[in-house]
């Protein structure tokens, strides 16, 4: 099935495709294409089709382009994930940053914008795998989530990664922040429009703040406050090697590790996470959940990108489901059909809940869904085979 919008709807949509200022950069408008890994880049060095790929989704009218996650400078960043995820991109060494250079100016060409997401993949990296089987994986407490989270993670993957390992050392600790800062400058010299820092999912900043992953009693750990300084380091070393881009940072409630799982459970909470990563530096929160629209706590309707927003005062981007009737995991397996919730996405935006629209599968499934969400054409369904890796329309 797909769906087509009549012109009441069109009108609707109207502020979706209202300009935004963000520092020096001005989006013709606030659909962001979301963060996506594609398994494409052999020895991490980004395919040949990436630039296209990236290319005509700015020639079709995203407003900003955030990278598939590009493993940071550290021989423990990337290797395999829940999903046996391989072939990851990373931004350093002359290939690797040559090849960004040439698709940042493939969609500055066509009139885009692009931030480089900033990625270690901590507990959730399989140990032995990836570029640097033998770099032990990173983990704050040895952990890599609880023993009986709702995940859609294989049992053999699970077999390998709930094993007990070392807590990261001071120096390792050191050593990765350092890594970020590298890769935020490489960002910069390859032409990036700005820094996004992967924060969320369960993965290494995540998993600093989340008390399951993080039970250390030193002070990278033990209070809220104190599991964020992983990430409030991170995000200055970020900010000071970007000369100046802006910073996006992404967090969520949900992880790999337990679907379920919440880094807090009240307003009160969430501003006491906020507080500290926005006093670090971030110009704009990334709340990423996997239902855009659904209430984020108990007794309110506001969602996580609406507290976000009301708590911090800073520009927010709202992401997951838009365009798609069903969320992330359940098409892993399933084929998933359009949905006009647009339209909820636009309303969110007029009545400053928050500024930013991000959309992830629908932009994989079309590189014109801007384009035919605008003028009304029938938008596409979700296969779930490109989310397993089916190549996608360039
Ligand atoms: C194939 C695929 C790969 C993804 N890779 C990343 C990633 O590299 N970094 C990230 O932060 N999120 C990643 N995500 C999550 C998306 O950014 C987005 O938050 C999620 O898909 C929800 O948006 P949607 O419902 O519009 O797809 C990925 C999602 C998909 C479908």
């Amino acid at each position: 099935m797909t769906v087509a919008l009549g012109s009441p709807s069109l009108s609707r949509l109207q502020p979706l495709f209202t300009a935004f200022r963000l520092g020096s950069l001005v989006l013709p408008n606030r659909i962001v294409m979301a963060p996506m890994t594609r398994c494409s880049a052999v020895d991490g060095v980004p395919g040949e089709g990436v630039a296209s790929y990236y290319r005509q989704r700015a020639e079709n009218g995203v407003g900003l382009i955030i990278s598939e996650g590009i493993g940071v400078d550290h021989a423990a960043a990337l290797g395999t994930g829940t999903l046996g995820e391989s072939n990851l991109p990373v931004l350093h060494g002359a290939k690797p940053v040559a090849r960004w250079k040439a698709i940042v100016d493939q969609v500055h060409g066509a009139g885009g914008r692009i931030f480089a997401q900033l990625w270690h993949q901590g507990p959730v990296r399989m140990p032995g795998t990836g570029p640097h089987p033998d770099a032990p994986s990173c983990r704050p407490s040895g952990r890599w989530g609880p023993l009986a989270g709702n995940t859609s993670a294989t049992a053999q993957y699970l077999a390998e990664v709930r094993r007990q390992t070392p807590a990261m050392s001071e120096s390792a600790i050191a050593d990765v922040i350092a890594a970020y800062g590298r890769t935020a400058a490489n960002a910069r010299a390859a032409g990036f429009d700005g820094l996004a820092i992967h924060g969320a999912h369960g993965y290494l900043i995540d998993s600093f703040l989340w008390g399951v992953t993080n039970v250390r009693n030193d002070a990278w750990g033990g209070s809220l406050r104190a599991r964020t300084r992983f990430a409030c380091e991170v995000i200055k070393e970020v900010r000071r090697a970007g000369g100046g881009l802006p910073v996006v940072f992404r967090f969520s409630q949900w992880k790999l590790q337990d679907y379920d799982a919440r880094l807090v459970d009240t307003p009160a909470g969430l501003e006491h996470l906020l507080e500290p990563l926005a006093e670090a530096g971030v110009d704009v929160f990334d709340a990423s959940t996997r239902q855009f629209h659904l209430p984020a706590f108990a007794g309110s309707q506001r969602t996580l990108a609406g507290w976000t927003r009301h708590l911090s005062g800073l520009p927010v981007m709202a992401v997951g489901g838009v365009g798609l009737d069903r969320e992330l995991k359940d098409s892993l397996l399933e084929d998933v059909l359009a949905a006009d919730n647009a339209q909820i996405a636009a309303r969110g935006i007029e009545q400053g809940e928050f500024d930013l629209i991000g959309v992830g599968r629908a932009l994989l499934a079309d590189p014109d869904w801007v384009g035919k969400l605008r003028s009304g054409a029938l938008l596409p369904d979700f296969r779930s085979s490109l989310f397993a890796g089916e190549p996608v329309q360039p």
